[in-house]
């Protein structure tokens, strides 16, 4: 689940907020309407047309005309004098043509992903924020660009979306450790026993801050990793780009394609010097490349974990045909899974996901929860705690009952 992170007070850097403004979503109350945003199309188009060069004074100014009519839009429009002042001072003339039939069609593929999959997950000045730099970096997907990027000690194993967002990911992963002391204390506990060593993990999971303390205790511990993601687009480009500084071989960013998707996957799974000889997979996709295109490779396999059920399912059909040659762990089969994670993760996550996605009070709705296990109930009881009219539909009696 993507969580768009707003610094808190205790990160309240002007640098880090201007540049990942474009990441994180406005507050509610500052978040321009559709008719707001036209206004600001208008306003740029009108200045385009009129071929306006002071784009700051001029939007400047019709803020105050605005302001005089309603409030919200001129705030809009206040915003646009900012916004261009940012963009005035970084894009030259010569850059601005540049790969400027590759940057439209991945603005529109961009618009179409934010649209798609969340209205309110990107800044609706991100556009107008981009310095030239940022043009480049959202318009060749990381796997094309070259010279491939390197961190401060000279690496380029790796590959995401910007490595010099590796400072504010490093600030994000501290503060997920505070929030994780389990894993922390076993980190402290056993670093000096390396009781990982030799372990080889690839792993292909959503790639957020608290996924990120998880791999960095897998180092700590002993074990070598490489890590894709096993979604286009839950990756936390910051938190990669801290793992890419690290000097973890990590293959992954948000709004990748599918292409991109299997290539990342790839890139961990096998190297001239690199084999797993485990598998941590979220989905079962790790598991169905190296199986469809290093069969070879499976004996040195020690074994999977799965973390979903989706994925269980694929490996209990492996298992089935005889085509699953190594040992398998259903994480839910662990209670801590089933009963916590199930449980309240999705609880968190429905009501801001429908937020995201509708962008509307919920309060009044009605909806229907297909299921009520461990995800459902979590759903469900979220859903009624936002005031929505929850019904419950089930072919298991005794969770039928429990929905009562
Ligand atoms: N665990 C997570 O964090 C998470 C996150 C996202 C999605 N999911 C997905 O949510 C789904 C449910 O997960 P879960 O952990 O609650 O599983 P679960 O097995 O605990 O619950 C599934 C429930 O659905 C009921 N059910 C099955 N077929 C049904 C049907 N045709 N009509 C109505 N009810 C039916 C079952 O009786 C059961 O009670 C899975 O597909 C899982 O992959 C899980």
């Amino acid at each position: 689940m993507q969580h768009f992170r707003k610094p808190t007070t205790e990160f309240d850097d002007l640098n880090f907020k201007q540049r990942h403004r474009r990441r994180m979503s406005l507050p509610m109350t500052n978040r321009p309407t559709m008719e707001q945003e036209s206004i600001v199309e208008k306003m740029e188009r009108l200045m385009a047309s009129q071929n306006v060069t002071d784009v700051p004074k001029t939007a400047g100014l019709v803020a105050k005309i605005v302001s005089s009519l309603d409030t919200a839009a001129a705030a809009a429009a206040a915003e646009l004098a900012k916004t261009s002042t940012v963009r005035q001072k970084s894009i030259s003339p010569e850059s601005g043509n540049r790969n400027k039939q590759q940057q439209q069609s991945t603005n529109r593929s961009r618009r179409d992903s934010n649209a798609s999959h969340s209205s309110m997950g990107s800044s609706y000045t991100s556009d107008e924020e981009d310095s030239d730099e940022d043009d480049d970096i959202d318009s060749i997907s990381p796997r094309f660009r070259q010279p491939r990027p390197i961190n401060t000690k000279k690496q380029s194993d790796f590959c995401v979306r910007d490595i010099r967002d590796a400072e504010f990911g490093r600030r994000e992963i501290e503060y997920a450790e505070r929030g994780m002391p389990g894993i922390m204390a076993l980190r402290e506990s056993a670093k000096d026993d390396q009781p990982l060593k030799g372990a080889r993990v690839m792993g292909c999971t959503h790639i957020n801050a608290q996924t990120a303390v998880l791999i960095e205790t897998l180092l700590d511990l002993g074990a070598t990793v490489r890590w894709s993601s096993c979604n286009i687009y839950s990756t936390q480009d910051s938190v990669a780009a801290a793992l890419a500084e690290r000097g973890v071989p990590v293959f992954a960013w948000a709004r990748q394609s599918e292409d991109d998707f299997w290539w990342c996957i790839d890139q961990c799974l096998t190297t001239d010097s690199w084999r797993p000889n485990l598998i941590l997979d979220d989905g079962g996709d790790a598991t169905h490349l190296m199986l469809k295109k290093y069969p070879a490779s499976i004996k040195l396999l020690k074994g999977i974990v799965e973390e979903s059920l989706t994925g269980v399912h694929r490996l209990y059909q492996l298992s089935k045909t005889g085509k699953l040659l190594v040992p398998a762990i259903n994480v839910n089969d662990s209670v801590t899974k089933t009963k916590f994670d199930n449980l309240y993760s999705p609880r968190e996550s429905i009501i801001e996901v429908l937020k995201r996605t509708t962008d509307t009070l919920l309060g009044g709705h009605i909806a229907l929860v297909c299921g009520y296990g461990e995800v459902g109930k979590g759903c469900a009881s979220a859903l009624k705690g936002a005031g929505v009219i929850v019904f419950v539909t089930e072919i298991d009696p005794i969770c039928a009952i429990q929905a009562w």
